[in-house]
């Protein structure tokens, strides 16, 4: 049996797609593998957002390309972002590389597989924004496919609800890779929701990069995600359902109307402002002000009890001045996020901030920024975690925590440290037996860092 790696860069977006990739070649007969060394088939499934993912796999590439060389059979594929950004240049730049696939392409990973090393390396990309919005099919055929027992967590899943993006902020690559902002139809994820909580799932997470504009239209009907979140809700049997990423611009007050009342709909918003000064936001495309995007989060708190929301932050935007980082530094502040994303900007080729605008802020002011925005974050998040201590709460258990929080001594015999998180993303740990994974739990709060909620079980 062909043994395959399949190892996943970036976001949450890629790990479905690599999840969907991997259902799909264990349907063809492969058998998927942790060990690369291994392996027949090495599959990167590649991220383009900062120039270090990207470096990450051409450093990967030249490790698989020089074992290639060295006389290996191997297949060596690299799939999504990366792939589509550079398309034929990969196979120039490492010789070994058959396989090129873009995130649109996904569904021929198998077929490309199969005729490798037949001759020239394979290179599917998508078509260009335009054509791919003729062209619909494509979409479904990698989702509505799906096989509902792989999930990448027990009892939680991904559904994509929405292709690519419109917003072409100046920084960002993602219009460029991942095409044209395209949402799918409401009866299809519903079906596919239906299908993984028949399976066990009882956590959905919703995936989009602009998640609330995700708007379908057919024969009349217009349906925006408060409805969606409605049809989904009323699905029996699932418990938990949430959505990211959000746009802080043409923020529906009822999807967070959806959010208060809906049982399932989550207290969660992921809702990236990139930057707390205005000058900076201008140069960056962004489409609201900071005054918008501070009175948004008040219009969130003020309509939904208890959210928590997290944000993102790119620092070290070309011209970014003290001043306009101290604004940054300000709106985590007062947007009080439960945690933030703090990015130092990386210049992306063919986006307009790099065809424009020089990468003027020195690489160690960007590290600094970066730091005393984690260390205000952290202040904010230790804060707000530590007044938790004493709730009691409900966590949906993920498994064995990968790090120990702890002072000292172990786990109590057949019990390890689990970790969970809250109906509002918060990450809980506690002993308890390990075939807890996938199960809802009742904990009281004990004691709390910046990043966990430490408790025990009751
Ligand atoms: N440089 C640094 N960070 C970026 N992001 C997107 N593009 C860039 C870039 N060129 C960040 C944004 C986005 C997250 C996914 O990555 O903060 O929300
Ligand atoms: Fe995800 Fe964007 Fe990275 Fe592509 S470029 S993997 S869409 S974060």
């Amino acid at each position: 049996m062909m043994k395959v790696y399949l190892e996943t860069m970036g976001c949450q977006m890629n790990r479905l797609d690599s999840e969907l990739v991997a259902s799909a070649l264990r349907a063809a007969g492969m058998e998927l593998t942790d060990d690369a060394k291994a392996a027949d088939v090495l599959l990167y499934n590649t991220c383009s957002v900062r120039a270090h993912a990207e470096d990450k796999v051409h450093s990967r590439l030249g490790w698989a390309c020089q074992r290639k060389a060295g006389g290996k059979r191997l297949i060596v594929g690299v799939l999504g972002c990366m792939a589509q950004r550079l398309g034929d240049e990969l196979v120039r730049r490492h010789r070994g590389v058959d396989i090129v696939c873009g995130p649109g392409q996904l569904a021929r990973v198998g077929e490309m597989i199969a005729a490798a090393g037949e001759g020239a390396p394979q290179v599917a990309l998508d078509p260009s924004r335009r054509e791919t919005l003729a062209d619909d099919d494509v979409m479904e055929r990698l989702d509505g496919g799906r096989d509902p027992a792989v999930t990448h967590l027990p009892g939680q899943a991904y559904v994509r609800i929405m292709r690519g993006c419109n917003k072409f902020c100046a920084y960002c690559v993602v219009p460029l890779v991942r095409g044209p902002e395209r949402s799918r139809s409401d009866d299809a994820i519903a079906e596919e929701v239906r299908r993984l909580v028949d399976a066990g799932v009882t956590q959905v997470t919703l995936l989009g990069q602009t998640v609330n504009s995700y708007r379908y239209e057919a024969n009349g009907r217009s349906v925006g995600l408060a409805d969606l979140l409605m049809q989904l809700d009323s699905i029996a049997g699932l418990r938990r359902l949430r959505f990211v990423t959000s746009y802080p611009a043409d923020f529906d007050t009822a999807i967070l109307e959806a959010m208060r009342n809906l049982p399932s709909v989550c207290e969660y918003l992921h809702i990236p402002a990139q930057s707390g000064s205005d000058a900076v936001l201008r140069a960056m495309g962004r489409r609201y002000s900071r005054r918008e995007y501070d009175e948004l989060i008040d219009r969130a708190r003020e309509t939904v009890p208890g959210i928590a929301i997290a944000g993102d932050f790119i620092v070290g935007f070309p011209g970014e001045t003290d001043e306009d980082f101290a604004a940054s530094a300000d709106l985590v502040r007062r947007s009080r996020y439960k945690n933030s994303f703090v990015f130092k900007y990386s210049p992306r080729p063919d986006t307009t901030a790099d065809k424009r605008l020089a990468d003027s802020v020195p690489d160690e002011v960007k590290r600094r920024r970066n730091n005393e925005l984690l260390a205000v974050q952290e202040e904010v998040s230790l804060a707000a975690n530590r007044a938790m201590i004493g709730q009691r709460v409900e966590v949906l258990v993920e498994g064995a925590s990968p790090r120990a929080h702890r002072q000292g001594g172990s786990a109590p015999a057949g019990e390890v440290q689990l970790l969970g998180r809250t109906r509002t993303d918060h990450i809980a740990v506690f002993d308890g037996p390990e075939p807890l994974a996938g199960q809802y739990v009742q904990i009281e709060i004990t004691d709390a860092t910046g990043l966990t909620l430490i408790a025990r079980q009751v």
